[in-house]
């Protein structure tokens, strides 16, 4: 089977296609290209006879600082107005590779194989770069999407559970944001750490036409489309005060916790059926399968979370921005005074979440 799509943008609509062994099938004809691949896919890259220049992909690979070798790289490999990139890995190399694409003699075009499930499920759409600058993460990037995306589902076997986790747990944020509808069909593929086959090509479907909504009515991040970052503001500082040793996607997840508990402490009430507890059972029992994360959670220092979520850059001079769950079960933008009141209401959901979360680790 394949599946695919075109996204709509103001810059050029591009597209998408999603099908089983895909990367292998199209290694060869690469031969004459320019790729930015994960050195994960040294060999077979090798293999393909292609120019290339490979990176290990880490949080400072995707410095402002590392950027430079990358782009001198290309200009030593001989890229030109010409050129189109490819890329292949995971969200680190997108966000390099997407970068160094926008501004690349002004600009060049890239095509791009996501070989992560995050990527593949979520960050693959949506044309958006982010770059860290000393300790801040994402503090820039640009606006710049690929020519077509190329989705191998057949990738994501090789991957660790925690990295299956982390995509399953991007889908879900994404379906859930969409609305009840999408959230009831992204449940039915009965998600967890195993998938495989068929079945990740289906909920891939779903969640990136999830997405599609969001990036086509407001691609520049102005107003629905700020509601993915559902669970991110928390996510990016749990992440950061883990020094990354959480990942991404469970950051997120532990970041939507933070972001119920903190609209129980604002005035919301979640009755009993909300799909709310739906994605929180979810989670928890995607998280439940990562053995060291309690461990990790009794290391973080919620005084370090509380640090950087305030240094996020959505916010106000004197308002915290943060996505909450609406009464209904919807998402909603809300604006907090930062005052005491909101910051001891912050500190105590971030506790309290992780509390929560590592009781139900320890149940497991
Ligand atoms: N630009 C965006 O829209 C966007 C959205 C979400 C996340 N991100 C960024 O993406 C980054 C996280 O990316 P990620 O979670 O996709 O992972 P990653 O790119 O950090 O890669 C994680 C690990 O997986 C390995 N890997 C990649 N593909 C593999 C495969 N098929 N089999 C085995 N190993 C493989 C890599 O070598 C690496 O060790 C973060 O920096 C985040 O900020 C960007
Ligand atoms: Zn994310």
């Amino acid at each position: 089977m394949s599946t695919f799509f075109e996204i709509r943008s103001s810059t050029a609509n591009y597209s998408v296609q999603i099908k089983a062994g895909l990367l292998e099938r199209t290694l060869h004809q690469l031969s004459d290209q320019l790729v930015i691949a994960d050195e994960y896919f040294s060999s077979v890259i090798k293999e393909s006879g292609c120019t290339y220049v490979t990176l290990a992909a880490s949080e400072a690979a995707k410095s402002l600082d590392a950027i430079p070798q990358v782009i001198e790289a290309l200009r030593e490999r001989g890229a030109n107005r010409q050129t189109t990139l490819i890329a292949i890995g995971g969200g680190v190399v997108q966000d390099i590779a997407g970068f160094v694409a926008s501004v690349y003699m002004r600009g060049v075009p890239w095509n791009y194989f996501p070989t992560t499930l995050l990527a593949m499920a979520d960050s693959c759409i949506g044309g958006k770069s982010s770059i860290n600058v000393g300790p801040y993460k994402n503090l820039i990037g640009t606006f710049h999407p690929p020519a077509a995306v190329l989705i191998d589902p057949t990738l994501v076997s090789t991957l660790s559970d925690e990295m299956r986790i982390s995509g399953l747990i991007e889908a879900a944020k994404i379906c859930y944001c969409h609305g009840a509808s999408k959230f009831q069909e992204y449940l039915a593929f009965d998600p967890d750490p195993t998938i495989s086959g068929n079945k990740v090509e289906h909920l891939l479907a779903c969640s990136l036409n999830a997405k599609k909504w969001f990036i086509e009515i407001d691609e520049f991040d102005k107003a629905e489309r700020l509601l993915l970052n559902f669970g991110h503001t928390f996510g990016h500082a749990i992440e950061s005060a883990s020094h990354f040793r959480i990942s991404h996607g469970v950051g997120v997840a532990l970041g939507i916790q933070c972001a119920i508990e903190l609209g129980n402490r604002v005035g919301r009430t979640y009755h009993a059926g909300n799909r709310i507890h739906e994605l929180e059972g979810h989670l928890r029992r995607l998280l439940c399968a990562l053995p060291n994360l309690s461990n990790e959670i009794k290391h973080l220092s919620v005084a370090g979370v509380v640090e950087r979520f305030n240094a996020d850059k959505k916010h106000g001079a004197d308002f915290f921005t943060v996505i909450l769950v609406a009464n209904s079960g919807s998402v909603e933008i809300v604006r907090l005074p930062k005052d005491g009141g909101t910051l001891d209401a912050i500190r105590e959901s971030i506790a309290s979440a992780m509390d929560s979360m590592d009781s139900s680790i320890a149940r497991t």
